[in-house]
C-alpha cells in the first residue's frame, strides 16, 4: 500500500522531502495536532520501561527530528515517545550533501549526514517549550572535531537530562570517524561512569551499532549493567550491505529499513541474551508492521523504535503499528505488553 503523500515526497530528493515533512509536522503540531488524538492508548499498551511511563510502546527513532521541532506532531501520529536529537554540544553542518538516498527496491534508506544538528542548546530550548502528549527522549553525541568526546558527551547528558524523560547516549553512528570505538574497552567504561554522574534523575540509555560480535555484546552488557546504565538501544544503522538491489547499494554511511531487520533481529537476540533480564532492551532497526514489532518485544524488547518505516508507510504507520501490536497481544491472552516482553516464540 502506497500513502498519497508518497509520491509527491519521492518526486523530491531525500534530504528535501525530509525537510518538507518535518517542516509540515511542525507547522501542524502548532495548529492541528492537538485534534488528531496523540499518542495511540489503550491498557494493554501502557507500560512503564526505566521507571518511565509510556502511553505506548511504539517511538520515533533519533535522527527523525535531530533538533526537536516537530515533537508535537510527531506525537499526533500516535507514537508513545519520540526521542529527538542527536544533538552535539556545537551545531554542525554534517557531510556535504547528498548524504541520504532511498533504495526503493529494498525499502531501504542508506545516510551518511553526520550528526547535522543546530546544537544542544537551540533543541533543548525546543523541547522546553514543545507540548509532550508522550515521552520525550532527547538523544545526545559528540561534535566531530571535539578534543574530549567524553566532555561532550558529559555536556549533553547534564543539559538533556533537565528536560527530558530519558536521555540516550549515542556511540553507534557510522558517520562520525571513530565515534564507534567508545563501543569498546576502556573508553567504554570511562565514557559510562562520567554520563552515569552527569544524568541527574534522568534515565540514561545507551545506542549501540548492530555491527558487532558476540564478545563486544557480552563486554557492552556488563559494562552498562554495572555503571547503572537503564536501557539499551539495539540499534542504530549498520555498515554491511546484505542482499541490495537498488542503484544507492554502494553508497556510503548506515543502511537502514527492511534489509536491516534480520541483523538487528539478531543482535536484539543477542542483548537479551547478554543481559538476561537485568536490562531493558530498545528495539530498533527494520520494524514497519505491528507483526515485527510483536517479534522484536517477544525476543525481549521493552519497546521499539522506528524511522526507515515511516518513510515508506508514511503518518499512519505508527498509529497502525501500535492498534496491530494491541490486537496481537489481545490475540494471544496478554494483558499487557510487559507480559509479552521475552515471552519468545512467534
Ligand atoms: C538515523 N538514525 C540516527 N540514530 C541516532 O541515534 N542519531 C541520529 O542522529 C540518527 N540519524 C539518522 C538519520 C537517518 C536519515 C536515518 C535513516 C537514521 C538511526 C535511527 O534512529 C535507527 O536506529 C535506524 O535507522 C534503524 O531503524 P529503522 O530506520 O530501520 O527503523
Amino acid at each position: 500500500m502506497v500513502h498519497p503523500l508518497r509520491p509527491l515526497l519521492f518526486a523530491l530528493p531525500a534530504e528535501r522531502a525530509h525537510a518538507v515533512t518535518i517542516a509540515g509536522l511542525e507547522a501542524w503540531g502548532r495548529v492541528g495536532a492537538p485534534l488528531a488524538g496523540g499518542p495511540v492508548r489503550s491498557e494493554r499498551l501502557a507500560t512503564v520501561v526505566a521507571g518511565v511511563a509510556f502511553p505506548n510502546p511504539v517511538g520515533v527513532a533519533a535522527g527523525v527530528d535531530k533538533d526537536g521541532r516537530a515533537i508535537a506532531g510527531l506525537f499526533a501520529l500516535g507514537a508513545g515517545s519520540v526521542e529527538i536529537g542527536t544533538l552535539t554540544p556545537l551545531p554542525q553542518p554534517g557531510n556535504p550533501r547528498p548524504r541520504l538516498f532511498r533504495l526503493v527496491e529494498d525499502r531501504a534508506v542508506v545516510n551518511r549526514m553526520g550528526f547535522n544538528n543546530g546544537g544542544l542548546d537551540a533543541g533543548i530550548a525546543r523541547a522546553t517549550e514543545a507540548t509532550r502528549a508522550g515521552v520525550l527522549g532527547i538523544n545526545v553525541g559528540a561534535n566531530k572535531d571535539a578534543g574530549d568526546r567524553v566532555a561532550d558527551y558529559v555536556a549533553g547528558v547534564s543539559a538533556a537530562a533537565r528536560v527530558a524523560d530519558y536521555v540516550t547516549v549515542n556511540i553507534s553512528s557510522p558517520n562520525t570517524p571513530g565515534l564507534r570505538d567508545l563501543q569498546h574497552g576502556a573508553a567504554l567504561d570511562e565514557l559510562l561512569a562520567a554520563c552515569v554522574e552527569a544524568r541527574g534523575g534522568a534515565p540514561l540509555f545507551l545506542k549501540v551499532a548492530p555491527d558487532l560480535e558476540w564478545d563486544a555484546v557480552e563486554d557492552i552488557a556488563r559494562a552498562a549493567i554495572d555503571r547503572g546504565v537503564d536501557a539499551l538501544v539495539v540499534g542504530n544503522t549498520t555498515v554491511t550491505r546484505p542482499g541490495l538491489r537498488s542503484p544507492n547499494a554502494a553508497e556510503g554511511g548506515g543502511l537502514s529499513g527492511r534489509p536491516l531487520r534480520e541483523l538487528a533481529a539478531r543482535r536484539l537476540a543477542d542483548f537479551a541474551r547478554a543481559t538476561g533480564g537485568a536490562l531493558p532492551l530498545v528495539a530498533a532497526g527494520g520494524i514497519d508492521t505491528g507483526a515485527e514489532a510483536y517479534a522484536r518485544i517477544r525476543a525481549g524488547a521493552s519497546l521499539v523504535q522506528l524511522y526507515t518505516g515511516l518513510v515508506y508507510g508514511g503518518p499512519g504507520l505508527l498509529r497502525r503499528i501500535a492498534r496491530e501490536l494491541d490486537a496481537l497481544l489481545a490475540r494471544d491472552g496478554f494483558d499487557t505488553v510487559a507480559e509479552a516482553v521475552g515471552a519468545g516464540g512467534r
